[in-house]
């Protein structure tokens, strides 16, 4: 329940219409319970009196009561439909705000299909519920009240006989819930794998067909719908055995009041006209009951979901700025990581830490693949926090700096290269949407990216597909340095930015490389020793989560350990794979 209060508050601003809404549909019912009491009249006061001037008068009345009940549903249920879509809109826009800010960890957990589910399935169903659910409740109980009272009026032992199935009624519609509501979660479930199977092989499609994987990826696909369809059929199993006992219920109280109704008119105990109404009540109230099935399983439906999605807005933001944050100005680009510990889960991929890199250096990380290298980045960008030690920046802990001030001042170029669908210009102005045209072909410019784009048929304003398609390997790499330069923050990282180029681009996008990285603290991370690593300030080399060796390229030579067997090793690789 309080969930549901939480959801009624997103209906605040429309209170007002909220409540204008439910006054129409209160008159409405009232419409619905007085067509009996006109067709009893009609019956008894025109038909069988045989008064039939004054059928013209009747007819009329229920004529608008007809036509007031249409009216009154039309906007009852406009109403209903606008103030749902804009709680609705509310509640999406705090969901996907709450996400754009949930630290890396969050994804680490969740699945992309279950977070798709949240925005899209999750926040339908619980609109569903607001702009039907809710007020059809609310008008079930007022017609229960009203239909049980204007019959009690009229004959007490009929309306004790048409409650005589409710018991039933009560208990079949508590077992189908009961039933349902494991079932609704595995539904659930199951749906979110089937998003998350669509998401990963469409974004996969290329690897897929690649390795001639199409039939392969077709089974199991086939495994996850059949799960879903299965389980749906088992939903509907569930119902189909209790939807018809409740119109079974529902029958029978029409016919124990036909009969005795019946019997009584025919004694002459009860006019022919109330007991055509008291049939048309009980069916009013009938109606209602069978559609408690229904309201069931939205209602089912809209919780599970409201459960979900308030799972997701209260769920804690592990990497925040803390209060009083410190705002990171014209930095020197001083690194430092002190001791620095570090798990994702249980196992530590740092350990003990200790790199110093001064203002203006150029450092180098090497290190097999699994070694802690990105993880390194991940802290100093604050994506995690270390599990212990610091890392200052400048002598400041990154803990107590502005997230988005620490993240501007480091220019991170990524192992993955993301490029959206978006204009080229767009795509390097990602970090800075107000960036200049000027800033924009500056940054490309230092990029070497310039070149390639001014050749496009729309320059900076061609728009590249969702993954860049129709830009090659270095030119995307060349838009994601340029991005990464927008801000011209003042520490550069290069996380193993250029190792999927083959030696050639590589070798040119490492000379662009040489005029970026002036005056700024750079750390580049990579497989291969190229020139910039023979001339960097300081080599680490990293194994198993520690630093292993560290020094110049001489130094290094000279101790003739992993970084000098890997120098060797791709030197030979190199010299293999020129023509002799
Ligand atoms: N999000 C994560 N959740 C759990 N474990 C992770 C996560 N990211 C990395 N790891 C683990 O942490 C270890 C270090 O990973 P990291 O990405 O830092 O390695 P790396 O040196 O950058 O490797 P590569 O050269 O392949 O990029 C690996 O064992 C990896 O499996
Ligand atoms: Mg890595």
């Amino acid at each position: 329940m309080d969930y549901l209060k939480r959801l009624m508050k997103y209906l605040d601003d429309c209170k007002l219409l909220v409540a204008v809404g439910l006054i129409l549909a209160l008159a409405g019912i009232f419409c619905s319970m007085a067509v009996p009491k006109v067709s009893k009249h009609i019956i008894d006061d025109v038909l069988v009196a045989r008064h039939f001037e004054k059928l013209y008068h009747f007819a009329i009345i229920l004529a608008g009561l007809v036509l007031s009940k249409a009216i009154l549903n039309y906007f009852q249920s406009y109403i209903f439909e606008y103030t749902s879509q804009k709680a609705i809109y509310k509640l999406r826009e705090q969901l996907y705000t709450k996400l754009q800010y949930q630290s890396f960890e969050y994804f680490d957990r969740a699945s992309t299909g279950a977070i798709m589910n949240r925005i899209v399935g999750d926040l339908e169903a619980i609109r569903n519920f607001l702009n039907q659910g809710f007020v059809q409740v609310i008008s079930i109980v007022i017609t229960l009240i009203l239909a049980l009272s204007i019959m009690l009026s009229m004959n007490l032992l009929l309306s004790f006989l048409s409650l005589a199935t409710t018991p039933l009624i009560y208990s079949n519609v508590k077992s189908l819930a009961k039933k349902l509501q494991p079932t609704f979660r595995e539904i659930r479930t199951s749906f979110e794998k089937l998003t998350s199977k669509v998401q990963e092989n469409i974004t996969g499609i290329r690897v897929v067909k690649a390795f001639g994987n199409e039939e392969l990826e077709k089974k199991s696909f086939g495994k996850v719908a059949f799960e879903f369809t299965s389980k749906n059929i088992q939903a509907a199993d569930i119902r189909s055995v209790h939807n018809p006992l409740a119109n079974f219920l529902n029958g029978l109280n029409s016919v124990i009041i036909l009969v005795v109704g019946g019997y009584l008119a025919i004694k002459g105990k009860l006019s022919i006209g109330t007991l055509f109404a008291f049939v048309s009540y009980v069916n009013l109230f009938s109606a209602p009951i069978g559609n408690i099935q229904n309201l069931v399983n939205q209602w089912q439906n809209a919780f599970a979901s409201l459960e979900k999605v308030f799972e997701v807005l209260d769920s804690e933001v592990l990497i925040h700025s803390p209060k009083n944050a410190i705002h990171l100005k014209n930095i020197k680009g001083d690194i430092k990581f002190e001791n620095v510990y570090f798990k994702y889960k249980d196992k530590f991929v740092l350990k003990g830490i200790n790199i110093h890199i001064q203002p203006g250096e150029v450092v180098a990380i090497l290190g097999q693949a699994g070694s802690g290298k990105s993880s390194l980045i991940n802290l100093l960008a604050r994506f995690y926090d270390p599990t212990s030690g610091r890392i200052l920046i400048d002598d400041v802990d990154v803990k107590n700096v502005k997230l988005c001030s620490l993240r501007r001042n480091i220019g991170i170029i990524m192992q993955e290269t993301f490029i959206f669908s978006d204009t080229i210009a767009a795509n390097i102005a990602f970090g800075k949407p107000d960036a200049k045209e000027e800033e924009i072909k500056w940054a490309a410019k230092l990029a070497r990216a310039d070149e390639f784009i001014e050749r496009l048929p729309e320059g900076y304003s061609t728009v590249v597909g969702e993954r860049g398609i129709g830009l090659s390997g270095g030119q995307k790499q060349r838009i994601a340095i340029a991005r990464a330069l927008i801000y011209n923050p003042k520490i550069l990282v290069l996380d193993d930015a250029t190792s999927s180029l083959d030696f050639e681009t590589e070798a040119e996008i490492q000379n662009t490389l040489k005029e970026v990285i002036k005056g700024r603290t750079t750390i580049i991370i990579t497989h291969r020793i190229s020139q910039l690593v023979v001339e960097a300030n300081k080599i680490y080399y990293m194994q198993d989560g520690r630093i292993v060796e560290q020094g110049t390229h001489e130094e290094l030579m000279r101790f003739k350990g992993r970084y000098y067997t890997t120098f060797k090793k791709q030197l030979l690789e190199r010299a293999n794979s020129l023509p002799a």
